[in-house]
């Protein structure tokens, strides 16, 4: 290269990415069956966010297929930390168990997710759904599939009909950036906020059409990475909450079939300019007698 950005990968290179991302997804999904409702070990790595025995079981299925396949790249996953070749501009971004919450309560929506970056944008990836036994794949310039079928959002263009999907952040006990206050404000002005407690499968629920939008923060790479490429496939759109491109890095995301897209972002806007603070306000400050 001699203009230091990456070469991003041909055809044959992302079939080949997405034929282990979805090996790697597989064998995860294996390994969460196994333990599904036959669970020993739940510990919280910090309040209200939970690890277990089939989490790190899954994880230590999924590393060594991408060891295996591609021995000189980077491997992000959110139980083991960093791993592999850290200056190669090929990462791994491996969540073993999405919805380790719902998975450990036995509420089925849970997933395993496995996404290839090349130079920080994501390029192929998978997310399979083992309770469901549904299979999203999906690749830059390829498009996005679930069980093989193609992938489309939604065509809803009005906020007051549709059915927008968020989360909680595990950091929401000490900060009071909630998304609370946004959660409500959406609720008000559609047919319906839902919360999965599986970020990836939030993302490919919109790619599939099932949800018009997603937002959130507080979340990590190896959450969304998968997901971005599905939606992005399915003619959806992904930026942050103001519409701009989107920082992985700062774990704040908006999602949507692209229609809504302004008005989503306009409504967060509105949540952010503190219009709702007062409702904030008196929602946090009801009197113990009265809640
Ligand atoms: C969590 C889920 C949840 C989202 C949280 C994530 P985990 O991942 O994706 O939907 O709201 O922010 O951390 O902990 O179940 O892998
Ligand atoms: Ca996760
Ligand atoms: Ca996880």
């Amino acid at each position: 290269m001699s203009n230091n950005l990456p070469d991003f990968p041909e055809t044959a290179q992302l079939q080949t990415f997405l034929e282990v991302a979805t090996k790697a997804a597989h064998a995860g999904g294996k390994v969460l069956q196994s333990y599904w409702g036959n669970l020993k070990s739940v510990q919280e790595k910090r309040p209200g966010d939970l690890v277990t025995e089939a989490d790190k079981a899954s994880e230590a299925a999924i590393i060594p297929i991408l060891q295996q396949h591609f021995p000189d790249h980077a491997i992000l996953t959110e139980e083991s930390g960093k791993l592999g070749n850290q200056d190669s501009e090929f990462v791994w971004a491996i969540d073993p168990l999405d919805g380790t919450t719902n998975f450990a309560h036995q509420y089925p929506v849970f997933a395993v997710s496995v996404a290839v970056l090349v130079g920080g944008v994501p390029q192929a990836g998978a997310i399979y759904a083992p309770f469901y036994q549904e299979l999203f794949q999906g690749a830059r310039g390829l498009g996005a599939t679930c069980n093989g079928e193609p992938l489309k959002v939604s065509p809803t263009s009005e906020l007051s009909k549709s059915l927008l999907v968020t989360g909680f952040a595990y950091d929401r006990r000490q900060t009071t950036d909630t998304n609370y206050p946004e959660f409500c404000h959406l609720t008000h002005l559609t047919q319906g906020v839902r919360r999965s407690g599986s970020a990836a499968l939030d993302l490919a629920y919109v790619a599939a059409g099932r949800l018009d939008g997603y937002w959130e923060r507080g979340l990590s790479l190896w959450d969304i990475a998968a997901g971005i490429i599905m939606v992005e496939e399915a003619g959806g759109k992904i930026t942050d909450y103001q519409g701009n491109p989107v920082n992985l890095s700062s774990g704040r995301i908006l999602a949507s079939n692209g229609l809504l897209h302004a008005s989503i972002s306009n409504a967060l806007e509105e949540v952010r300019q503190e219009r709702f603070a007062a409702f904030v306000q008196a929602a946090t400050n009801i009197p113990a007698s009265r809640a």
